[in-house]
């Protein structure tokens, strides 16, 4: 299947059944004079509070196609609707604020703060929406919790393992309740095993927090955690299946 998904031809899915629509999505770098076609007219639909894989090889446009759905990249056509919002007509407040709300980020380099506490890491998105002491307090402890790292909180970055640290990561994209999570090659950075304990984390916290979840990963062995695939390769989107855990 070339250029769509499944979900596209379910003739009993409704639109407010997806969190991410993508239409004929095409993005084209420039390298000096010369065009690099990142998406070629990709079309997609993932549905919501689902858990989801960009799956294929490096330079097939997955962080590209993630940067789209995450509105930190708009594409050069084709339209985007994330969580039933046309993005692309947002203004760049209306779509800080989207993104600031709407969307957790997870990637494969962490990307903590080294200078501050395991606890402060997390608090941060919390900070920035301008969420009361009392209630960053909670929902800190309930997400540090949750993933598993709650004695962990005084501790700085750069004295945890690299499972440890996404961990963090996980906690804080998840402390602000997003309605969906991208994840970045999350895996790339740990041991097998690491990582696929961490995509099983993702997957139990996607379950408990019923938002989208979509990671992208070049490693066939995580595929099978998904509930869908989605196949990138020289930035079309070549193939998609459902997983054997599908709910
Ligand atoms: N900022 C950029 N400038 C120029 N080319 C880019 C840029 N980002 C990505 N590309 C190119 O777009 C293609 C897709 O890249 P990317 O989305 O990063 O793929 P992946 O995440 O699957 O490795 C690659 O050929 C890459 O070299
Ligand atoms: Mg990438």
């Amino acid at each position: 299947m070339n250029g769509t998904n499944k979900a596209i031809n379910d003739t009993n899915a409704t639109g407010t059944d997806f969190a991410v629509r993508l239409a004929a999505i095409s993005k084209t770098y420039l390298w000096g004079s010369v065009g690099v076609e990142a998406l070629k007219s990709v079309s997609l639909e993932i549905y919501r509070r689902s858990f989801n894989v960009i799956a294929g090889p490096s330079g097939s446009g997955k962080t590209t196609l993630l940067n789209v759905v995450g509105c930190i990249d708009s594409p050069g056509s084709g339209t985007v609707q994330v969580c039933g919002v046309d993005v692309l007509s947002l203004g760049d407040d209306a779509l800080s604020d989207f993104r600031a709300k709407n969307i957790g980020f997870i990637f494969q380099n962490f990307n903590l703060i080294p200078v501050v506490s395991v606890y402060e890491n997390v608090e941060y998105p919390l900070l920035i929406a301008r969420e009361a002491k009392s209630r960053r307090r909670e929902r800190v402890l309930k997400a540090i919790e949750s993933v598993g790292i709650a004695d962990l909180a005084l501790r700085r970055p750069n004295e945890l393992s690299g499972g440890q640290r996404q961990r963090v990561a996980i906690a804080r994209a998840l402390v602000k309740e997003p309605q969906i999570v991208l994840a970045d090659e999350p895996t790339a950075n740990l041991d097998s095993k690491t990582g696929t304990a961490i995509i099983e984390l993702m997957k139990k916290m996607q379950a408990e927090s019923h938002c989208t979840f979509i990671f992208s990963s070049h490693d066939r062995q995580l595929f099978e955690c998904a509930e869908e695939t989605f196949t990138m390769r020289d930035g079309c989107l070549v193939g998609h299946s459902y997983g054997d855990c599908r709910k």
